[in-house]
C-alpha cells in the first residue's frame, strides 16, 4: 500500500521537541493520532504568543480541519482530558466529536492506578524507578491482567461501570491493605466520577481504529504522533527505567488499530543535546558545569512534573539505534539555538565497554558503557532568527552534517526556537511541508 501518512517519535529520553514537530506536520494532515503513552508525556507548542502543555490531547488540535485521535494504545485519563478541554476552552480553543475521538478500547487510568504508581515508588525508596506517577505502569498492567481494566467504551454504560468499579475496587483494596497498609478505596465515590466523566465523554468515545482504517483506504493523510522517547520504549528502552508501552513507530499499527503498511515515513525528533528525567542510565549526561548550562539555556524542566531534567551532549549512537529501531528515514532536529555560545561541542560517537568498542547498541548494559566523544567548534552568535539553511553559522552547518553522518539520515528539519517560523524545513521528502 503507498502511503503519504508520517509517524514523528522521539530518539531519545523524551522531550525531544516533538509538539513543535507534530504541530508543523499536522499542518498538512488530516488525521493527528496519539498511539502510546498517556498523561505522562508534556508536549508544548508556541502559536504566536501563545504558549500551550499538552498531555493527553493530540497537538494537531491548533490544526483546523485536523481530526485528533486518542486511539487504543493510549492510558487515557478521562480527568486530566477534561482539565486539557476545560482549559482550551477558556482560551477559545472547544473541541467536540468532529475533532477530538477517543478510542473506545483506550485503556482508562483510575484513581486506583496512580495510587499504585505513587504506593510503589515510595516503597522501593531508592530503588524507584522516578515515574511520573501519572498511573501510567498501573494502568498498563491492568490492561494485560484484563479481569481488572477498564476501557473508555466501557464508561459509557453506567450500571454496568459501577458494578465493575465495586468489584474491582474491592480487588484493589484488599490488595494495597496487604502490601501498603493502605485505607480502602471508596468504590461510590470513584463510580459516580467516572460516569459523570462518561456522560460527559461519552460523544466522543467511538470505534477510532474504524475512522483510520477508512482513513488510509480513502487516501486521507494520517500522523502519528508519539509519545515519549525510544530509549523509554518498554522493550527496546534502558529497561526497567523505561515507560511501560511501545513508543517507536513499531507500536503505531497496534496501537493505532492501522496495518504496518499505513505507518509511513517516520520522521525522528532528536534535540540537539540530551535530556532525561527520572531515574535511570544515561551515559552522555554531563553532571557539572556544562549540564547546568544547558539546563538553564534550555529551561530544561519537565513539562509534567516540573521536575529539573538531567542534561548532557548528544548521543549520536543511541540516536542511530533508535533511528534503526522506527526505520526512521528523515530527522528533526530540535533546539539548535540552545548551543550557541559554547567554544567546543562534543557528540557522542559510541561506547566502550571494559575498555573494548560496543559493536551493536545494547540499551541493557548502559550502566558500564563509557562514552567515546568527538569534538566539534561551537558557534557564537543567536541563531534564534536565521529562517533558513543558509543562514546558520558555517559550525552550526558542520554540527548539522555530522549529526547526518553519524546517525545516517538526513536533517529535513531544523527547529530554532519555539516558534512555528523558528522552523528551517530544508530536503524533507513530506509532501506540502515547507
Ligand atoms: P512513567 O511513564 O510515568 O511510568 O515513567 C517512567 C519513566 O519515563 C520515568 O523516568 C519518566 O520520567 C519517564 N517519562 C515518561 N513520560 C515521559 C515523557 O513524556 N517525557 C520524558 N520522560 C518521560
Amino acid at each position: 500500500m503507498h502511503t503519504s501518512n508520517i509517524a514523528v517519535v522521539g530518539l531519545q529520553w523524551g522531550d525531544e521537541g516533538k509538539g513543535k514537530v507534530v504541530d508543523a506536520v499536522a499542518g498538512v494532515s488530516r488525521y493527528v493520532v496519539r498511539y502510546c503513552g498517556g498523561a505522562n508525556a508534556g508536549h508544548s507548542v508556541q502559536i504566536g504568543q501563545e504558549k500551550y502543555a499538552l498531555h493527553l490531547i493530540p497537538c494537531g488540535i491548533f490544526r483546523e480541519g485536523v481530526v485528533n485521535i486518542i486511539a487504543n494504545g493510549v492510558a487515557f485519563d478521562p480527568q486530566v482530558a477534561l482539565e486539557e478541554l476545560a482549559a482550551l476552552a477558556d482560551r477559545g480553543l472547544r473541541l467536540g466529536p468532529d475533532r477530538l475521538v477517543i478510542s473506545s478500547a483506550a485503556q482508562v487510568v483510575m484513581p486506583w492506578h496512580k495510587l499504585q504508581d505513587s504506593l510503589g515508588e515510595q516503597a522501593l525508596g531508592s530503588a524507584k524507578l522516578g515515574t511520573t506517577v501519572r498511573g501510567i505502569g498501573p494502568c498498563y498492567a491492568d490492561k494485560a491482567m484484563r479481569s481488572v481494566a477498564i476501557r473508555a467504551g466501557d464508561l459509557i454504560d453506567a450500571d454496568a461501570l459501577r458494578d465493575r468499579i465495586r468489584r474491582i475496587a474491592e480487588i484493589k483494596s484488599a490488595t494495597f491493605a496487604a502490601l501498603y497498609g493502605a485505607e480502602p478505596i471508596d468504590a461510590e465515590a470513584i463510580a459516580d466520577e467516572y460516569i459523570e466523566y462518561g456522560r460527559q465523554l461519552g460523544p466522543m468515545i467511538a470505534n477510532a481504529g474504524a475512522i483510520l482504517r477508512n482513513a488510509c483506504r480513502n487516501g486521507e493523510r494520517i500522523m502519528f504522533e508519539g509519545g515519549q522517547g525510544s530509549m523509554l520504549d518498554i522493550d527496546h528502552g534502558t529497561y526497567p527505567f523505561v515507560t511501560s508501552s511501545t513508543v517507536t513507530a513499531c507500536g503505531v499499527p497496534s496501537g493505532a488499530g492501522v496495518p504496518p503498511s499505513a505507518v509511513g515515513t517516520v520522521v525522528g525528533v532528536i534535540k540537539a543535546y540530551s535530556s532525561r528525567v527520572g531515574t535511570g542510565p544515561f551515559p552522555t549526561e554531563q553532571d557539572n558545569e556544562t549540564g547546568e548550562w544547558l539546563r538553564r539555556r534550555g529551561q530544561e524542566y519537565g513539562t509534567t512534573t516540573g521536575r529539573p531534567r538531567r542534561c548532557g551532549w548528544l548521543d549520536a549512537f543511541a540516536v542511530r539505534y533508535a533511528a534503526d529501531l522506527s526505520g526512521v528515514g528523515e530527522l528533526a532536529l530540535t533546539l539548535l539555538d540552545v548551543l550557541s555560545g559554547l567554544d567546543e561541542l562534543k557528540i557522542c560517537t559510541g561506547y566502550e565497554l571494559t575498555g573494548r568498542a560496543m559493536q551493536d547498541y545494547d540499551a541493557t548494559v548502559l550502566a558500564e558503557a563509557e562514552p567515546v566523544y568527538e569534538s566539534v567548534p561551537g558557534w557564537a552568535g543567536d541563531i534564534s532568527q536565521c529562517l533558513s539553511y543558509a543562514d546558520l553559522p558555517a559550525a552550526a552547518k558542520a554540527y548539522v552534517t555530522r549529526v547526518e553522518e553519524l546517525v545516517g539520515r538526513p536533517v529535513s528539519i531544523i527547529s530554532v526556537g519555539p516558534a512555528r517560523r523558528q522552523t528551517i524545513v530544508r530536503r524533507s521528502k513530506i509532501e506540502g511541508l515547507s
